[in-house]
């Protein structure tokens, strides 16, 4: 079946010419992560304010954030606590950084927070401004750690297709999605992709849920050993892959591909920037996956995206070895600008000591069932070929055909023209290729989450009505 994309309403009027907001952003702002000849014909879509789960735009309408903005506004759109929290820190000292030994209260104060509250033994915590810049520096870490313990072959990082790590050189290579490569010449030499694990898209005709998890970890290993398990330093991991479209690991997968980790002296990077922070009815996705990770990245809801900040967790055997290799070559040169930048660091502590004195993390243990009950009953729908999920992150695939699991063509109209339709009901989502997914501030209430989805099955009757 064909979606005709030139039938999806553009978000907003067509860009009017003269001086208005729409033709000054096509005039002057290029947009990440969009389509950039589509973009000058229908405008921006401009967000002027923000209350609890719900935006508004410059049409003046309230919005459900349905993707609690990029997977990270956990809080909402007007959490007083971290604006005081900000303008407190800005107003004692809005700036100084930590190179060469100098400290400020704020980062000492985090990461010691962090370190109470990380569920695996972790050693130390470096500061960063994004996912991408946390997940980057993950990479510089195992290289370094490797040469730090002699052992320079050890160099290659296996990923996962569809699995997404940001957007710099070396996190861009590790993303496993052909959009981040093309044209880029990426991705870059010791960086390798191994299968995706999503169960009911490529598991073999008959094969139980366990047996496609043995075989992807047997997939693994092959690779490991085709490589040269001394060339192989470190496997890097999202719990639930978010952008690939939200996929959820089948039962036993990351019991096994530890395993065959441990067995070749393979590092694990847990890649928590989405599911941190109670996303997955957890503080942390290591202790609902049960992962034992030698470092961890987190950013997003680690501020509920008040201020940029992101993290990097090493483990002590990777500071021993990064403390011993910063001494012979005189330092650890790595670091930014912005690292633990304190009002950053500010405004994340308060974050994390919201998310304990609002009980936050049972809250989403509350919502969750009610959410993944009304996301599982968009089955009904013809078009919905699978929905998947868990805690309060969800999506539903769209497919021409349920049974033979046929993709519409072309791929990705079918997404984008469910999610234009959702946004006017009033619900804002997020079209990954014809997976539309659902992530919403961890405050939404029952209520709240069946509004949302009232509005949303509105929305897809309407556009199966259009076909
Ligand atoms: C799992 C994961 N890692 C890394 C990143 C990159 O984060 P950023 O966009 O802040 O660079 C993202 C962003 O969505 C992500 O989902």
């Amino acid at each position: 079946m064909t979606i005709d994309a030139t039938n999806v309403k553009p978000t907003v009027a067509p860009t009017v010419p003269g001086n208005s907001d729409a033709s000054r952003d096509v005039a002057s702002y290029l947009h990440p992560y969009t389509n950039l000849v589509t973009h000058e014909k229908t405008g921006p879509h401009i967000i002027t304010g923000g209350h609890g789960i719900y935006v508004t735009d410059d049409y003046g309408r309230d919005l459900i954030e349905g993707m609690a903005g990029l997977w990270c506004t956990s809080l909402g759109f007007d959490e007083k606590r971290l604006v005081d929290a900000a303008t407190k820190q800005l107003n004692t000292l809005p700036y100084y950084h930590t190179f060469a030994s100098k400290s400020t209260n704020p980062a000492i104060d985090l990461a010691e927070k962090l370190l109470e509250i990380v569920p695996v033994p972790m050693s130390k915590v470096f500061f960063a401004n994004s996912g991408s810049e946390a997940t980057d520096s993950a990479v510089k870490m195992v290289w370094y750690y490797h040469n730090a313990i002699g052992q320079p072959e050890k160099k290659k990082i296996i990923s996962r297709k569809k699995g997404y790590h940001g957007v710099t050189v070396a996190s861009a290579s590790m993303t496993g999605l052909p959009g981040n490569h093309k044209l880029f010449d990426l991705p870059i030499d010791r960086i390798l992709h191994t299968e995706t694990p999503h169960y009911w898209r490529e598991a073999q005709p008959g094969e139980e849920e366990e047996d496609f998890a043995t075989r992807l970890a047997e997939q693994l290993e092959d690779l490991i050993q085709a490589e040269g398990p001394e060339t192989v330093g470190a496997f890097i991991a999202e719990p639930i892959m978010g952008a690939g479209g939200v996929l959820v690991p089948p039962r036993t997968y990351f019991e096994k591909i530890q395993e065959v980790l441990k067995r070749y002296d393979v590092l694990f990077i847990a890649d928590e920037v989405i599911c941190g922070f109670g996303r997955t009815g957890r503080m942390f996705a290591t202790e609902t996956f049960r992962l034992k990770p030698d470092m961890i990245t987190i950013a997003k809801q680690l501020s509920s995206a008040y201020q940029p900040i992101s993290a990097l967790f090493i483990n002590d055997k990777i500071y021993q070895a990064v403390k011993k290799g910063s001494d012979e070559i005189g330092v650890f040169g790595h670091g930014f600008t912005y690292s633990g930048h304190p009002v950053a660091a500010a405004v994340a502590l308060e974050t994390i000591k919201v998310y304990e004195d609002d009980g936050i993390i049972d809250h989403v243990r509350d919502v969750m069932s009610p959410f993944q009950k009304r996301l599982k009953a968009l089955n009904k729908f013809e078009h919905i070929g699978e929905t998947r999920g868990r805690g309060l992150i969800g999506a539903f695939e769209l497919v021409a055909d349920k049974c033979a699991k046929t993709p519409f063509e072309p791929y990705g109209a079918a997404g984008k023209a469910v999610a234009a339709i959702c946004l006017e009901h009033g619900v804002i989502l997020r079209a990954l290729g014809d997976t539309v997914a659902f992530c919403p501030p961890l405050i939404i209430t029952e209520e709240q989450i069946h509004d949302m989805f009232d509005k949303v099955e509105a929305a897809l009757t309407e556009w199966h009505s259009s076909l």
